[in-house]
């Protein structure tokens, strides 16, 4: 048979798990949640719930694909008789997550363009519109969204085809370095503009009003960008963890990826919130303005070093995107290449990666089309009267925001809690126990506060969580 090669080295994995969860999630969803949610209060919020249920997730779900070596698909199978079907939901769910996320990529690519048209000075930069104009004609056009959608699509494919150790390990661990030291920078830019202090200000003063105020809203919303934000609940973790070696510590690892992802997001807050407020006092902090349309104000009001700074950032961003959206693919072209080996058909994941590769493109192609919802296409919650949009609901208006609302706040949550119940009540907390243990020397120290979360608290915030999403969905 096959031999499943996994990753090299400590180092290759972490980069390639980090760079899975830092992503889109933490760059673009992390400031302008933490901007419409209070700030500082959804901050702390997110916090404890990383700690309490993102650490359980991460844990039990990096144990479980390494004990059975297979991928999610598999691994329910394998592991439980109530909760077989779980990995399918797990499987589908990055196909959701794919279709918006290589849009949104393609996006970045799109900007990158535009900056380095800036510094040339030439046709296809922003040629003197406002960042508000540039965006809006962007959306409007179709063709060129599918074209940049489909060149990230194509990029992801092409990386997750190298397999584990030559595609992805190699990539990620040039890459997320890479990304790091741009991330410097932009700070160190972002934090010295005039007024950019409001920015700070907004985020690090404590203010614990919107607790009061609306406290299920905000905790789901923190609890779905946790997920999101740290790629669980969707099988990812699952698959990096079958690739591992038992040398590999996964409790301490599992640490590392929460705490390095949590000061990313942070770190990308700092990037984007203090520029935003220093151009744009009123602080218009939400959606996709932020990245898009603020950002590039900003660049463009810094002259010809504003173009270098934009195609850095946006570089960035792409980097970012990537490592998480060939660990998306990556849960898929895995369980199909475990099944052909198993029967015995030999290396098939470059044929597997395009064929996954092309059935996201349709979705992300429906995704691009829309053009998040300026070029009008039906959506759940919005029809036409008199041929005008009107929204009957108020968070998916449109597929963007749809898919996101639908991967994020109730898939991934689900997922997670179902996955809790399976190993507390069915195989029994001690399963995980045993599989970090499983070399020697290494110790599970947080055992007794691992089964207290995994069989009572994790799942009880899980409810909450999609509790209040399911309720902001329908109000
Ligand atoms: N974590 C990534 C981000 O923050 C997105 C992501 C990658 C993801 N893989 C995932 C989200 C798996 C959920 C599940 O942008």
């Amino acid at each position: 048979m096959q031999e499943r090669h996994g990753f090299k080295s400590t180092f290759g994995f972490l980069m390639a798990a980090v760079g899975s969860a830092v992503g889109l999630g933490n760059i673009w969803g992390f400031p302008h949640k933490m901007g419409s949610n209070g700030g500082f209060a959804f901050l702390l919020v997110y916090v404890i719930l990383a700690a309490l249920c993102g650490f359980v997730v991460m844990v039990s779900e990096l144990s479980l694909g390494r004990r059975t070596g297979k991928g999610a698909i598999e691994t329910y199978q394998i592991l439980s008789r109530k909760f077989k079907w779980l990995g399918w939901l797990a499987t589908l769910s990055p196909f959701l997550i794919l279709s918006f996320y290589c849009a949104l990529g393609g996006y970045c690519l799109k900007y990158m363009v535009l900056n380095f048209g800036n510094l040339i000075n030439a046709g296809f930069g922003t040629n003197g519109l406002s960042g508000d104009a540039v965006f809006k004609t962007f959306m409007l056009n179709q063709t060129e969204g599918v074209v940049f959608g489909l060149i990230f699509v194509l990029l992801t494919a092409l990386i997750v085809m190298g397999g584990i150790r030559g595609g992805i390990e190699k990539f990620c661990s040039v890459g997320m370095p890479a990304l790091f030291i741009m991330l410097v920078i932009i700070i160190i830019r972002s934090c010295t503009l005039p007024g950019a202090v409001e920015g700070l200000k907004f985020m690090f003063v404590p203010n614990l009003q919107p607790l009061k105020e609306n406290f299920l809203s905000v905790l789901a919303t923190a609890g779905g960008q946790m997920f999101f934000s740290l790629s669980l609940g969707m099988g990812v973790m699952i698959t990096y963890g079958s690739y591992l070696d038992k040398k590999k510590n996964i409790h301490k690892n599992a640490m590392i990826i929460l705490v390095c992802d949590t000061i990313v997001a942070l770190m990308a807050g700092l990037a984007v919130l203090p520029a935003a407020f220093a151009l744009d006092p009123e602080g218009k902090t939400s959606g996709p303005s932020l990245l898009f349309v603020t950002l590039q104000n900003v660049f463009d009001n810094m002259g010809t070093v504003g173009a270098v700074f934009g195609i850095v950032f946006y570089l960035l961003v792409i980097l970012a995107a990537i490592t998480s959206s060939i660990s998306l693919l990556e849960v898929i072209v895995t369980h199909f290449c475990d099944k052909a080996a198993a029967k015995g058909k030999g290396d098939k994941r470059k044929v597997y990666s395009i064929i996954a590769a092309a059935a996201v493109s349709v979705l992300c192609i429906l995704v691009c089309l829309d053009g998040m919802g300026y070029s009008g296409y039906w959506v759940p919650g919005r029809v036409l009267v008199d041929g005008v949009w009107q929204y009957t609901a108020t968070y998916n208006d449109c597929w963007l925001d749809f898919f996101d609302m639908l991967s994020e706040g109730i898939m991934m949550p689900l997922g997670a809690l179902l996955m809790c119940i399976m190993i507390g009540y069915e195989l029994g907390p001690d399963v995980i126990r045993d599989e970090i243990e499983s070399h020697e020397g290494h110790k599970m120290h947080s055992y007794g506060f691992y089964k207290l979360c995994v069989r009572f608290i994790t799942p009880l915030l899980m409810l909450l969580v999609l509790g209040g999403q399911i309720r902001d969905f329908f109000i």
